[in-house]
C-alpha cells in the first residue's frame, strides 16, 4: 500500500537556479567561506536596510554571537518572551544570564511592553523580542523603554524576514536582529542564520567571534593574527551562501504567496467561532511564517490528531519555555506564571503553510479543519 503523503506545515522551495548557483559552488575551489559569503552578506544587509550582517551557520549560533558581543553574562537579567523556540532563552542561559519571562499580548501573541518596565532592574541588559509568526512586536514602545533604560534591543526575528514595521524593514532598527535560514523558514540555505546590525563595533566583534576570536594584523605580516577574545567556528559554507543569494532573489515571492494563503484561510475559517484567527495589525507588514491558530483547549488533542490522522502535518508553536522542567527547576518558573501564554499554548494548532503549497493541499487543509472542528 501507498503511504499517502504528510503536508507539512513548512517546507524549502529550491528550484533549478538554486541548485545551479550551488553546483557552481561546487565546481569551484571554495568550499567554505569564500567570496559569496561577503556577497550574501551585502544582499542580506541591503534587502533589510541595515548597515552589516553577518552570516552564520545557524540562527542559534546568531543568537549566542549577539547576546555575547552584547556582553551579556553571568548574573545579568535579560527580559523576554516564553512564547517563543527554546533557542531563544537557551543562549540566554548558555551566556550565564536569567532570561525575566514576561506575558504576551493576547492578539498579537508578541511580547507585551506595557509589561517590560516592570521588570527591569540594575541587572537587566538587554530586551530579547520574538517577532512571533513574522508578526513584528511594538517597537516604538520596546525601543522608548530600552532606551531610557539603557538597555540593548536584541530582536530575534528568525521568523519575520521581510517583514516590515511601520514602514522599516525588520533589520533595520534593533540594536541586533537574529535571522534563520532552516528550511522552514522565509529564506533557506540548509542550516544558516545572519545578524544584522548598524553598529560597527558589534560588527566587527561578530566577525571575529564566528571564526574563534581571530583578529588579522597584516601590518605584522601576512600571517599575523591575534585573539583578544576567543570565539567559535560558527561559519557558513559558500555553498550554502550560493543558495542563500539565489533564495533571497525570491522572497518577495514567497511572501505575497504566504500572504495568499493566509488570505484564502482567514477567508475560510472567518465567522468560526470555534477557531481564533492570526492577525496583522495594521501598522506591519507581517511575514506570515506560521498559521497558528486557536481552538477551544478541550478539543485541541482531539482536532490536532484528527488532522494529523488525515496527513495534515500540524505543529504547535510553542510551549511556553517557562513550563518546561529545565525553566522551572534553575529559574523557579510554574504554571499560572503567564497566562495568556498558557492559554494560548493550551488551543494552539499550527496549520500547514509554504509557499510552493499547492491549491489543492490548501483546501485540503480548509475542508479537515472545517470537518474537525
Ligand atoms: C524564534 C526562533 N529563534 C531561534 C531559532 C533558531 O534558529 P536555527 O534553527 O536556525 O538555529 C528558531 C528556529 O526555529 C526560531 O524559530
Amino acid at each position: 500500500m501507498v503511504k499517502k503523503s504528510i503536508i507539512p506545515y513548512g517546507n524549502q522551495w529550491i528550484d533549478e537556479e538554486d541548485i545551479k548557483e550551488i553546483v557552481k559552488v561546487f565546481k569551484s575551489d571554495w568550499l567554505t567561506q569564500g567570496p559569496l559569503v561577503d556577497k550574501f552578506e551585502k544582499a542580506v544587509a541591503k534587502y533589510c536596510k541595515a548597515k552589516y550582517a553577518v552570516v552564520v551557520s545557524s540562527g542559534t549560533a546568531a543568537l549566542h554571537m549577539a547576546y555575547s558581543v552584547a556582553g551579556i553574562k553571568e548574573g545579568d537579567e535579560v527580559i523576554t518572551t516564553p512564547l517563543t523556540f527554546a533557542a531563544t532563552s537557551n543562549m540566554l542561559v548558555f551566556c550565564g544570564a536569567k532570561p525575566i519571562f514576561i506575558d504576551i499580548q493576547q492578539d498579537t501573541l508578541n511580547i507585551n511592553p506595557e509589561e517590560i518596565i516592570k521588570k527591569i532592574t540594575k541587572k537587566t541588559k538587554a530586551i530579547v523580542s520574538v517577532d512571533f509568526a513574522g508578526h513584528p512586536c511594538d517597537y516604538d514602545k520596546i525601543i522608548k523603554i530600552a532606551k531610557d533604560n539603557n538597555l540593548l534591543v536584541i530582536e530575534d526575528a528568525c521568523h519575520a524576514l521581510g517583514a516590515e514595521y511601520k514602514g522599516k524593514k525588520i533589520g533595520s532598527f534593533s540594536d541586533m536582529t537574529i535571522l534563520s535560514f532552516h528550511p522552514v523558514k522565509n529564506i533557506t540555505t540548509g542550516e544558516g542564520g545572519a545578524i544584522l546590525t548598524n553598529n560597527k563595533d558589534f560588527y566587527e566583534k561578530l566577525k571575529s567571534f564566528r571564526h574563534h576570536g581571530i583578529i588579522k594584523k597584516p601590518k605584522k605580516g601576512k600571517w599575523y593574527y591575534e585573539i583578544e577574545n576567543p570565539g567559535y567556528n560558527y561559519r557558513l559554507t559558500d555553498f550554502q551562501c550560493a543558495l542563500g543569494i539565489s533564495q533571497l532573489k525570491k522572497i518577495g515571492k514567497f511572501l505575497k504567496r504566504r500572504k495568499e494563503i493566509t488570505v484564502k484561510y482567514n477567508k475560510a475559517f472567518k465567522g468560526i467561532e470555534k477557531i481564533i484567527l492570526p492577525l496583522e495589525k495594521d501598522y506591519v507588514k507581517s511575514a506570515w511564517h506560521i498559521y497558528p491558530i486557536q481552538v477551544k483547549s478541550a478539543n485541541r488533542k482531539k482536532i490536532f490528531e484528527y488532522l494529523q490522522k488525515n496527513n495534515i502535518g500540524v505543529q504547535v508553536h510553542y510551549m511556553p519555555l517557562h513550563l518546561h522542567p529545565f525553566y522551572k527547576k534553575k529559574f523557579g518558573y510554574k504554571k499560572g506564571d503567564f497566562p495568556i501564554a498558557e492559554k494560548y499554548y493550551d488551543g494552539a494548532i499550527t496549520l500547514p503553510l509554504f509557499p510552493k503549497m499547492s491549491e489543492q493541499n490548501i483546501n485540503k487543509v480548509i475542508n479537515t479543519l472545517k470537518h474537525a472542528v
